[in-house]
Order: structure tokens, then C-alpha cells, then sequence
């Protein structure tokens, strides 16, 4: 028997004002873009942007559905959006930001579990690493390199190929 270590790296900024320009514009967008969330069940509004490879900037945010398991989170109406409309395009940097209608928002938003398996995918059909934002409307922001850190262990095409 032998024991790996998976290693995990996560940069941790005190607030936003401590990012470069291109990462707080980015998850400034994430921020603004919850107000569209329709979240009318949990009232945790969640709000993602993108930047593609292209250059492109484009958002996402939960949509939920009066039949719970409907609904469908922020990253995955992006990864959708951005599949359907740039197909093929990587994505460099993803922000995920939320606004909790019931609480604070000042804990970086952790991904569900779904989510983590389809960015890890988009990530390894696209061969681009996604850079992932995590934060609230203020406080602590998250950077991790790249999405499959999310996900050690991950079940993927190159398992049932
Ligand atoms: N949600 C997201 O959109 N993204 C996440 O990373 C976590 C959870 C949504 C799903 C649901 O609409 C609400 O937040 C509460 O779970």
C-alpha cells in the first residue's frame, strides 16, 4: 500500500481590491450579474462571468423551478451559454459570486458538486484551464488555478472511452 497526497492550492486575497484589474472587473461582473438570478425558493441569488479565449465576457445565473430539482446553478447556465453560443471556446477565468437575500454574503461561494464535474469537463474538452473566482459581494476571494482541483479523482470521458 502506498498513501498520495492530491495536492490543492487555493490563493487567498484579503478583499477584492487585492486582485489584478482584469480578475476584480471580472468577478465585479459576477457581483452585479446575481440581481438577475431567479432564486425565488432559496433567496441565494448566485451570479457567474466568464472570460472566454476569445476575449468575450459572458454571465450566468441560477434559475430555479417550483419543482425543486428543476432549477439549475449559475456555472452550469454559463458552461451551457458559452458551449451553445462560442462552441468550442475555452474558458480562462470564471468569477462565482453570490448575494444571500437571507444572510451575509461575505464567505467565498464553494461550488456544488455537479457543478465541479461540469466545469472539470468543459475544462478537459476545451484542453483550456479554468481559472476559478470564488467570493461573496465583499470579503475573502478564492483563486484556484484550474477547475479540476475542485474535483480530485474526477470520473471523465477518458474513463469509459
Ligand atoms: N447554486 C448555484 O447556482 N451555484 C452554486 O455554486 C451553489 C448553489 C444555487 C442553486 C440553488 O438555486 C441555490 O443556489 C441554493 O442552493
Amino acid at each position: 500500500m502506498i498513501k498520495k497526497e492530491i495536492p490543492f492550492t487555493v490563493e487567498i486575497y484579503a478583499t477584492s481590491e487585492e486582485l489584478t484589474i482584469a480578475d476584480a472587473t471580472l468577478l465585479a461582473s459576477a457581483r452585479a450579474i446575481t440581481s438577475a438570478a431567479y432564486a425565488p425558493y432559496s433567496n441565494f441569488k448566485v451570479g457567474a462571468a466568464a472570460l472566454l479565449s476569445n476575449g468575450s465576457i459572458v454571465t450566468g445565473t441560477n434559475q430555479e423551478n417550483a419543482s425543486y430539482p428543476v432549477g439549475i446553478c449559475a456555472e452550469r447556465v454559463l458552461l451551457s451559454t458559452v458551449a451553445s453560443q462560442f462552441g468550442g471556446v475555452g474558458i480562462i477565468t470564471m468569477a462565482i459570486s453570490y448575494d444571500n437575500l437571507k444572510g451575509e454574503s461575505k464567505h467565498p461561494i464553494s461550488p456544488c458538486g455537479i457543478c465541479r464535474q461540469s466545469l472539470s469537463e468543459y475544462e478537459e474538452r476545451t484542453n483550456q484551464p479554468i481559472r476559478i473566482i470564488l467570493s461573496g459581494l465583499g470579503g475573502e476571494v478564492y483563486i484556484i488555478e484550474k477547475a479540476q482541483q475542485l474535483l480530485p479523482l474526477t470520473f471523465s470521458l477518458l474513463d469509459i472511452k
